[in-house]
Protein backbone atom coordinates (compact mmCIF):
# COMPACT_ATOMS: atom_id res chain seq x y z
CA UNK A 1 0.00 0.00 0.00
CA UNK A 2 1.63 3.48 -0.70
CA UNK A 3 0.85 6.25 1.77
CA UNK A 4 -1.21 9.23 -0.09
CA UNK A 5 0.75 12.19 -1.24
CA UNK A 6 0.04 15.43 0.97
CA UNK A 7 -2.45 16.90 -1.81
CA UNK A 8 -4.18 13.08 -2.41
CA UNK A 9 -6.98 11.54 -0.26
CA UNK A 10 -6.76 8.24 -1.26
CA UNK A 11 -4.28 5.47 -0.33
CA UNK A 12 -3.72 3.14 -3.60
CA UNK A 13 -1.83 -0.50 -4.46
CA UNK A 14 0.08 -0.65 -7.48
CA UNK A 15 1.83 -3.38 -8.75
CA UNK A 16 5.43 -2.13 -8.03
CA UNK A 17 6.94 0.87 -6.79
CA UNK A 18 9.68 0.70 -9.42
CA UNK A 19 9.86 2.00 -12.80
CA UNK A 20 6.62 2.39 -15.44
CA UNK A 21 6.11 0.81 -18.43
CA UNK A 22 4.07 2.48 -21.04
CA UNK A 23 3.21 -0.24 -23.57
CA UNK A 24 1.34 1.29 -26.87
CA UNK A 25 -0.14 -1.13 -29.30
CA UNK A 26 0.02 -1.12 -33.03
CA UNK A 27 -2.65 -0.26 -35.80
CA UNK A 28 -5.39 -1.71 -35.78
CA UNK A 29 -4.94 -3.31 -32.13
CA UNK A 30 -5.73 -1.85 -28.54
CA UNK A 31 -4.82 -2.35 -24.99
CA UNK A 32 -5.77 -6.38 -24.83
CA UNK A 33 -2.51 -6.72 -27.60
CA UNK A 34 -0.77 -6.65 -24.26
CA UNK A 35 -2.64 -9.06 -22.00
CA UNK A 36 0.62 -11.66 -21.32
CA UNK A 37 2.87 -8.54 -20.01
CA UNK A 38 -0.13 -7.41 -18.19
CA UNK A 39 -0.08 -10.17 -16.28
CA UNK A 40 3.80 -11.68 -16.24
CA UNK A 41 5.70 -7.66 -15.21
CA UNK A 42 3.85 -6.49 -13.10
CA UNK A 43 6.45 -7.78 -10.42
CA UNK A 44 8.84 -5.86 -12.55
CA UNK A 45 7.12 -2.75 -13.44
CA UNK A 46 4.38 -0.67 -13.11
CA UNK A 47 2.31 -1.61 -16.45
CA UNK A 48 0.19 1.09 -17.69
CA UNK A 49 -1.17 0.37 -21.67
CA UNK A 50 -3.71 2.52 -23.23
CA UNK A 51 -6.23 2.38 -25.27
CA UNK A 52 -4.91 4.77 -28.31
CA UNK A 53 -7.83 7.05 -29.60
CA UNK A 54 -10.69 5.40 -31.63
CA UNK A 55 -8.79 1.98 -31.08
CA UNK A 56 -10.22 -0.40 -28.28
CA UNK A 57 -12.78 1.53 -25.77
CA UNK A 58 -10.98 5.22 -26.24
CA UNK A 59 -13.05 7.62 -27.87
CA UNK A 60 -12.20 8.43 -31.38
CA UNK A 61 -12.13 12.65 -30.52
CA UNK A 62 -12.07 15.12 -33.29
CA UNK A 63 -8.77 16.71 -34.02
CA UNK A 64 -6.80 15.17 -37.53
CA UNK A 65 -4.71 12.29 -36.34
CA UNK A 66 -0.83 12.22 -36.25
CA UNK A 67 2.29 10.62 -34.37
CA UNK A 68 2.44 13.48 -32.58
CA UNK A 69 -1.50 14.05 -31.32
CA UNK A 70 -0.73 10.38 -29.72
CA UNK A 71 2.17 10.75 -28.11
CA UNK A 72 0.30 13.84 -26.85
CA UNK A 73 -2.47 11.50 -25.42
CA UNK A 74 0.19 9.45 -23.54
CA UNK A 75 2.15 12.13 -22.40
CA UNK A 76 -1.27 13.10 -21.01
CA UNK A 77 -2.19 9.57 -19.95
CA UNK A 78 1.18 9.72 -17.78
CA UNK A 79 -0.07 12.68 -16.49
CA UNK A 80 -2.97 11.61 -15.46
CA UNK A 81 -1.88 8.29 -13.64
CA UNK A 82 0.66 10.52 -11.69
CA UNK A 83 4.07 9.15 -12.98
CA UNK A 84 6.14 11.08 -11.05
CA UNK A 85 9.42 9.87 -13.06
CA UNK A 86 10.65 8.99 -16.59
CA UNK A 87 9.38 5.80 -17.86
CA UNK A 88 10.12 2.98 -20.25
CA UNK A 89 8.38 3.44 -23.43
CA UNK A 90 7.72 0.17 -25.64
CA UNK A 91 5.83 0.70 -28.82
CA UNK A 92 4.47 -1.72 -30.85
CA UNK A 93 5.00 -1.14 -34.61
CA UNK A 94 2.47 2.33 -35.12
CA UNK A 95 3.30 2.07 -31.15
CA UNK A 96 6.60 2.28 -31.98
CA UNK A 97 6.45 4.97 -34.63
CA UNK A 98 4.95 6.86 -31.24
CA UNK A 99 7.29 5.98 -29.20
CA UNK A 100 10.05 7.61 -31.37
CA UNK A 101 7.47 10.82 -31.35
CA UNK A 102 7.48 10.52 -27.68
CA UNK A 103 10.95 10.83 -27.26
CA UNK A 104 11.53 13.93 -29.78
CA UNK A 105 8.96 15.79 -27.72
CA UNK A 106 9.51 14.59 -24.22
CA UNK A 107 12.95 13.01 -24.11
CA UNK A 108 12.72 14.31 -20.24
CA UNK A 109 11.05 11.62 -19.68
CA UNK A 110 12.08 8.67 -21.56
CA UNK A 111 14.03 6.33 -19.19
CA UNK A 112 14.61 3.70 -21.90
CA UNK A 113 13.07 2.61 -25.18
CA UNK A 114 11.46 -0.77 -26.17
CA UNK A 115 10.48 -1.12 -29.91
CA UNK A 116 8.98 -4.00 -31.35
CA UNK A 117 7.95 -5.23 -34.65
CA UNK A 118 8.84 -1.53 -36.04
CA UNK A 119 10.74 0.67 -38.16
CA UNK A 120 12.21 4.15 -37.76
CA UNK A 121 12.09 4.92 -41.81
CA UNK A 122 8.59 7.06 -43.06
CA UNK A 123 6.54 5.78 -45.80
CA UNK A 124 7.24 5.19 -49.35
CA UNK A 125 5.42 6.98 -52.37
CA UNK A 126 3.96 3.49 -52.99
CA UNK A 127 3.01 2.83 -48.55
CA UNK A 128 1.31 6.05 -48.59
CA UNK A 129 -0.91 5.38 -51.90
CA UNK A 130 -2.04 2.08 -49.96
CA UNK A 131 -3.08 3.70 -46.94
CA UNK A 132 -5.45 5.76 -48.57
CA UNK A 133 -6.51 2.96 -50.44
CA UNK A 134 -6.88 1.18 -47.66
CA UNK A 135 -8.82 3.73 -45.51
CA UNK A 136 -11.19 4.37 -48.53
CA UNK A 137 -11.92 0.46 -48.54
CA UNK A 138 -12.74 0.79 -44.58
CA UNK A 139 -14.83 3.66 -45.16
CA UNK A 140 -16.55 1.58 -48.25
CA UNK A 141 -16.64 -1.63 -47.28
CA UNK A 142 -16.39 -1.36 -43.15
CA UNK A 143 -13.44 -2.27 -40.69
CA UNK A 144 -14.34 -5.87 -40.68
CA UNK A 145 -13.45 -6.73 -44.15
CA UNK A 146 -9.55 -4.62 -43.78
CA UNK A 147 -9.25 -6.56 -40.79
CA UNK A 148 -10.15 -9.69 -42.38
CA UNK A 149 -7.69 -9.14 -44.98
CA UNK A 150 -4.81 -8.00 -42.36
CA UNK A 151 -4.84 -10.71 -40.03
CA UNK A 152 -2.91 -13.59 -42.22
CA UNK A 153 0.19 -11.63 -41.91
CA UNK A 154 0.02 -10.60 -38.38
CA UNK A 155 1.11 -13.86 -37.20
CA UNK A 156 4.19 -16.21 -38.60
CA UNK A 157 2.29 -18.70 -41.09
CA UNK A 158 3.02 -21.74 -38.73
CA UNK A 159 1.06 -20.18 -35.55
CA UNK A 160 -2.12 -19.89 -37.89
CA UNK A 161 -2.76 -23.73 -37.42
CA UNK A 162 -1.58 -24.29 -34.53
CA UNK A 163 -3.46 -20.84 -32.63
CA UNK A 164 -6.64 -20.83 -33.57
CA UNK A 165 -7.70 -19.32 -30.59
CA UNK A 166 -5.00 -16.63 -30.81
CA UNK A 167 -5.88 -15.62 -34.74
CA UNK A 168 -9.47 -14.95 -32.66
CA UNK A 169 -7.72 -12.97 -30.26
CA UNK A 170 -6.45 -10.73 -33.13
CA UNK A 171 -9.09 -10.48 -35.10
CA UNK A 172 -11.49 -9.40 -32.65
CA UNK A 173 -8.70 -6.44 -31.46
CA UNK A 174 -9.19 -5.69 -34.94
CA UNK A 175 -12.55 -5.63 -35.80
CA UNK A 176 -13.68 -3.76 -32.30
CA UNK A 177 -11.73 -0.69 -33.95
CA UNK A 178 -13.76 2.18 -34.78
CA UNK A 179 -14.09 3.90 -38.66
CA UNK A 180 -12.48 6.82 -37.24
CA UNK A 181 -9.68 5.28 -35.23
CA UNK A 182 -8.27 3.24 -38.20
CA UNK A 183 -8.74 6.08 -40.88
CA UNK A 184 -7.51 8.11 -38.54
CA UNK A 185 -4.56 6.17 -37.80
CA UNK A 186 -4.04 5.41 -41.47
CA UNK A 187 -3.23 9.17 -42.09
CA UNK A 188 -1.06 9.42 -39.15
CA UNK A 189 1.40 6.44 -40.14
CA UNK A 190 0.69 8.13 -44.24
CA UNK A 191 2.32 11.21 -42.57
CA UNK A 192 4.49 10.25 -39.84
CA UNK A 193 8.20 11.88 -40.43
CA UNK A 194 11.68 9.83 -40.74
CA UNK A 195 12.72 9.24 -37.24
CA UNK A 196 15.68 7.96 -38.67
CA UNK A 197 17.78 10.93 -38.20
CA UNK A 198 16.82 10.43 -34.61
CA UNK A 199 18.06 7.80 -34.13
CA UNK A 200 21.86 8.99 -33.15
CA UNK A 201 20.14 11.44 -31.02
CA UNK A 202 18.59 8.53 -28.51
CA UNK A 203 21.02 8.93 -25.77
CA UNK A 204 19.09 5.94 -23.29
CA UNK A 205 18.92 2.03 -23.28
CA UNK A 206 17.54 0.80 -26.18
CA UNK A 207 15.77 -3.04 -26.62
CA UNK A 208 14.92 -3.69 -30.16
CA UNK A 209 12.37 -6.67 -30.54
CA UNK A 210 11.47 -8.45 -33.78
CA UNK A 211 10.03 -11.74 -34.93
CA UNK A 212 12.00 -14.09 -37.49
CA UNK A 213 9.07 -14.57 -39.57
CA UNK A 214 7.80 -10.93 -39.41
CA UNK A 215 5.46 -10.46 -42.66
CA UNK A 216 4.68 -6.95 -42.50
CA UNK A 217 7.68 -5.21 -41.42
CA UNK A 218 11.05 -7.49 -42.13
CA UNK A 219 13.88 -8.03 -40.20
CA UNK A 220 16.44 -5.82 -41.88
CA UNK A 221 13.82 -2.56 -40.95
CA UNK A 222 14.43 -3.31 -37.21
CA UNK A 223 18.59 -3.94 -37.94
CA UNK A 224 18.91 -0.86 -40.03
CA UNK A 225 17.45 0.84 -36.35
CA UNK A 226 20.20 -1.17 -34.72
CA UNK A 227 23.02 0.61 -36.76
CA UNK A 228 21.80 3.36 -36.10
CA UNK A 229 21.72 3.46 -32.76
CA UNK A 230 25.01 2.73 -30.59
CA UNK A 231 23.40 1.28 -27.46
CA UNK A 232 20.57 -0.82 -28.86
CA UNK A 233 20.54 -4.30 -28.16
CA UNK A 234 18.20 -6.68 -31.26
CA UNK A 235 16.93 -9.66 -30.11
CA UNK A 236 15.32 -11.64 -32.81
CA UNK A 237 12.49 -13.98 -31.64
CA UNK A 238 12.05 -17.42 -33.40
CA UNK A 239 8.78 -18.84 -33.82
CA UNK A 240 7.10 -15.70 -34.06
CA UNK A 241 5.70 -13.08 -36.65
CA UNK A 242 4.70 -9.41 -36.29
CA UNK A 243 2.83 -10.04 -32.67
CA UNK A 244 6.02 -11.55 -30.82
CA UNK A 245 4.91 -10.60 -27.13
CA UNK A 246 1.52 -12.74 -28.12
CA UNK A 247 2.59 -15.32 -30.25
CA UNK A 248 5.95 -16.20 -27.69
CA UNK A 249 4.96 -14.40 -24.72
CA UNK A 250 7.47 -16.45 -22.43
CA UNK A 251 10.42 -15.66 -24.89
CA UNK A 252 9.26 -12.03 -25.12
CA UNK A 253 8.72 -11.77 -21.56
CA UNK A 254 12.38 -13.16 -20.47
CA UNK A 255 13.80 -10.82 -22.77
CA UNK A 256 11.48 -7.43 -21.16
CA UNK A 257 12.29 -8.68 -18.14
CA UNK A 258 15.87 -8.94 -18.15
CA UNK A 259 16.21 -5.87 -19.67
CA UNK A 260 14.05 -4.01 -16.88
CA UNK A 261 16.01 -5.29 -14.06
CA UNK A 262 19.58 -4.48 -15.84
CA UNK A 263 17.77 -0.88 -15.65
CA UNK A 264 16.23 -1.60 -12.42
CA UNK A 265 19.85 -2.42 -11.12
CA UNK A 266 21.81 0.85 -13.09
CA UNK A 267 19.64 3.01 -11.43
CA UNK A 268 20.50 1.74 -7.64
CA UNK A 269 24.11 1.28 -8.67
C1 LIG B 1 1.08 -1.89 -37.26
O1 LIG B 1 1.13 -3.10 -37.02
O2 LIG B 1 1.00 -1.04 -36.37
C2 LIG B 1 1.07 -1.44 -38.70
O3 LIG B 1 0.89 -2.53 -39.53
C3 LIG B 1 2.31 -0.72 -39.06
C4 LIG B 1 2.26 -0.14 -40.45
O4 LIG B 1 1.29 -0.38 -41.18
O5 LIG B 1 3.21 0.57 -40.81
Amino acid sequence: MTNPPEEFLLAYQDSCAGLTLLLIHGFPLNSNLWEPQMEDLRDVARVVAPDLRGHGLSAPGDEPYSVRLMAEDCMQLLEAVGAQDPVVVCGHSMGGYIALEFFRQYPEWVDALILVSTRATADSDEARQKRDETAQRAKDEGVPLVAREMLPSMLAPNNHEHTPELLEFVRDMMESTSLKGMVGALQAMKERPDSMPTLPEIDVPVLIIHGEDDQLIPVKDAEAMRDALPTAELVLIPGAGHLPNLEQPVSFNEVVWDFLESLSEEEEG
